[in-house]
């Protein structure tokens, strides 16, 4: 019954924004889209990015933006090979614009899917004393049809979309707070709550470069709404289905997203650190297009009729990742009190799902979590 309504649920979602995916693929086809404050990339000049999964779709998406703007890129990538090419293409994309400015970019490996692979980028980075700006959690994959366990015995999307990212943000976040420190007094973390607020101009989203701070976006998704975090079946080991599983990781990003920053207020730390999860929309990219088309969505009886029908809809369903950088832009440069703990979708912050809010389960999955990668709780 359980598994109807969160079916049901996330379909009817879907339905709204693939709905609404139409008019803006209509409205690109009639007029050149033109990007919401796109110049406020320029914030990210001279920083530091790291950015998973960023040899393909949204990820790739971003790094080269980011790339193009002057910033510092690091893939962080599960294939050397993948992110090397790449790396190729953004750097002759980023080179188009403003060659002088734009930096080689990094590749580094990193499997999300293995706790051993996450710590040993996380020490390598740490060793090498450098001042992270910007991490993007992106890299992800999207109900697999059977469960699949990783080598650290969790259920494969339950690690990669969550635990790893979670494991990353809580290493390289521990190292920076302890090592960069913000020489200025603290009325820059005057907490503001404003829901709603749609993406401003340039000069509206401004990181100041001389705050010493970290943004951490987690990558959730409107999919999280269908999440139900049952505490006595993390590893969906009773019953599995592929969408409840990216469903459950993406509502528990959301909720380790909110309580991150929590963590960051109650400290006394004068950074401003700053959390924030992001639905990019519903895009063109392998992972969604694999699920559009996978049994997963339809049954694999229907599959066969329904697949081909679905990979002709596809570019009118979905929007290109250009699009989804709108989402992006704002969580990664909006003033840290617009976007700080808060789940950005269509360029603006939107109110999630209420189990996202919950502050019990949060610090709970947080207890939790810590338990199942084996670290210190405390950041
Ligand atoms: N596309 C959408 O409509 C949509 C909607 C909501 C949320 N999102 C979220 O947005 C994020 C990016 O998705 P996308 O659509 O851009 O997907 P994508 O095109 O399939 O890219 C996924 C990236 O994640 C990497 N990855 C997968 N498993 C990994 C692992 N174990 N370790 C390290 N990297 C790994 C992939 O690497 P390889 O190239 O080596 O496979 C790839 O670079 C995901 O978190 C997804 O859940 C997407």
């Amino acid at each position: 019954m359980d598994f109807l309504r969160t079916r049901t649920l996330a379909y009817l979602i879907g339905a709204v924004e693939f709905a609404d995916n139409i008019r803006l693929n209509i409205l690109d086809s009639l007029t050149t889209f033109e990007p919401r404050a796109a110049s406020s990339w320029n914030n990210l000049e001279g920083k530091t990015c790291i950015i998973t999964g960023g040899n393909a779709g949204i990820g790739l998406a971003t790094a080269t933006a980011v790339a193009r703007h002057g910033g510092r890129v690091v893939l962080a990538c599960r294939s050397l090979e993948r992110g090397n090419k790449a790396a190729k293409a953004i750097g002759v994309e980023a080179c188009e614009g403003n060659p002088e400015k734009v930096h080689e970019v990094e590749v580094r490996e990193l499997d999300l899917g293995s706790l051993d692979s996450v710590r040993s980028f996380a020490k390598v980075f740490n060793s090498e004393h450098r001042r992270l700006d910007l991490l993007v959690c992106n890299a992800g994959i999207m109900a697999p049809p059977e469960r699949i366990q990783t080598a650290d015995g969790l259920e494969q999307q339950f690690q990669v979309n969550y635990l790893g990212h979670f494991l990353l943000a809580h290493e390289l976040l521990t190292y920076q707070r302890k090592h960069f420190i913000s020489p200025k007094n603290s009325n820059s973390r005057t907490r503001g709550r404003n829901q709603h607020k749609p993406a401003g101009s340039a000069s509206d989203l401004a990181c100041s470069s001389d705050d010493i701070s970290t943004r951490v976006i987690f990558l959730s998704s409107m999919a999280h709404r269908a999440g139900n975090l049952d505490f006595t079946d993390l590893q969906l080991n009773r019953s599995y289905s592929g969408f409840q599983g990216y469903a459950n990781s993406k509502l528990a990003t959301l909720s380790a997203a909110k309580e991150f920053q929590r963590q960051f207020d109650r400290s006394s730390s004068t950074r401003r650190d700053v959390a924030v999860a992001v639905h990019p929309g519903l895009v063109d990219t392998v992972l969604a297009r694999g699920w559009l088309t996978g049994a997963d969505v339809m049954g694999s009886a229907a599959q066969r009729f329904v697949a081909p029908v679905a990979k002709l809809l596809a570019p009118w369903l979905l929007i290109q990742p250009e699009r989804a950088l709108e989402s992006i832009l704002y969580a990664a440069t909006a003033p840290a009190d617009l976007v700080a703990g808060q789940y950005v979708a269509s360029g603006r912050t939107t109110r999630p799902a209420r189990q996202a809010c919950d502050t019990a389960t949060a610090e709970k999955l947080w207890h939790v979590s810590c338990k199942l990668a084996k670290m210190q709780p405390s950041l």
